[in-house]
């Protein structure tokens, strides 16, 4: 899938692109089927709420189920981010599927990715992002996420180490620096169906709130990074930032569905 000139200018300008409705309801059910029984997994890569017994996220999930290896090879997710990073090698840095779970999803403070990236794997360069698909609705109830527009443009921003506030250690911004950017961006937060597509810089300050809904915030997120780009620190496990450098290869467009017809008729 191709963005065009509007959508890519429009990106540039604000550091996110919101598109509604770019996965099919039959596609959704497809990767929606799979998503209770991965976060339902007692293994290091599925990461719980701090003192609750509620999944956060279930990390590096393209290595182990079948349905969302496909999907982190979908023209519709990696194509866009081929047109916005300006190459067409890229690799996996980060996949995560966020559970943000009916009352008991917690915050994700301020941050932008590309300061942990920085701080904690040594990424060179912010010339990655991430492509977001919602597999669940996300309205102004269940904790969306909330971007400050245009906040991309300022760079990496320094931030301090969280490792208190949330069961997942990330690099945070401080109040002042959030209250002047916001004064300048203000705050939005993209909501729509299951199937929408948010893209968004890895410079882009974002954080999203706690979920007192009994309607869980599921979202996928492909951190895409170029492979000229790669990490040259260690320290996090490969299954939080990954040290497999390898060129995505995309799959068909229709591999869902194809996927689903092939498993019904075994
Ligand atoms: C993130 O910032 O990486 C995740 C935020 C969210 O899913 O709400
Ligand atoms: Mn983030």
């Amino acid at each position: 899938m191709k963005l065009s000139a509007d959508q890519l200018r429009e990106f540039e300008e604000k550091g996110f692109l919101f598109l509604p409705n770019v996965f099919s309801p039959a596609e959704m059910e497809v990767l929606n089927a799979e998503v209770p029984a991965i976060l339902a997994q007692d293994r290091p890569e599925v990461v719980h709420e701090k003192g609750v017994d509620a999944p956060r996220s279930a990390f590096y999930v393209q290595t182990w189920n079948p349905v969302f290896e496909l999907l982190a090879r979908h023209p519709r997710l990696v194509e866009p981010g081929m047109q916005i990073l300006g190459s067409d090698k890229l690799y996996m840095h980060q996949f995560k599927i966020n559970a943000k779970a009916a009352f008991d999803g917690a915050v994700w403070q301020w941050h932008q990715d590309y300061e942990t990236w920085f701080e904690d794997d040594d990424m060179p360069a912010p010339r990655a992002m991430n492509i977001a698909l919602f597999l669940a609705e996300a309205n102004e109830f269940n904790g969306p996420l909330m971007f400050i527009p245009r906040s991309h443009r300022k760079g990496r921003i320094a931030g301090s180490h969280d490792v208190t506030t949330t069961s997942y250690p990330l690099w945070t911004l401080d109040r002042d620096t959030i209250s002047r950017l916001v004064a300048e961006g203000g705050i939005v937060a993209p909501k729509g169906p299951p199937g929408s597509m948010l893209l968004f810089a890895g410079t882009l300050v974002h954080a999203s709130g706690s979920n007192l809904t009994p309607w869980s915030r599921w979202i996928v997120y492909l951190s895409l990074n170029r492979c000229d780009n790669a990490i040259r620190r260690f320290k996090r496990p490969t299954w939080i930032a990954n040290r497999d450098f390898t060129p995505i290869e995309m799959v068909g467009d229709d591999a869902l569905l194809r996927y689903a017809r092939r498993v019904a008729a075994e």
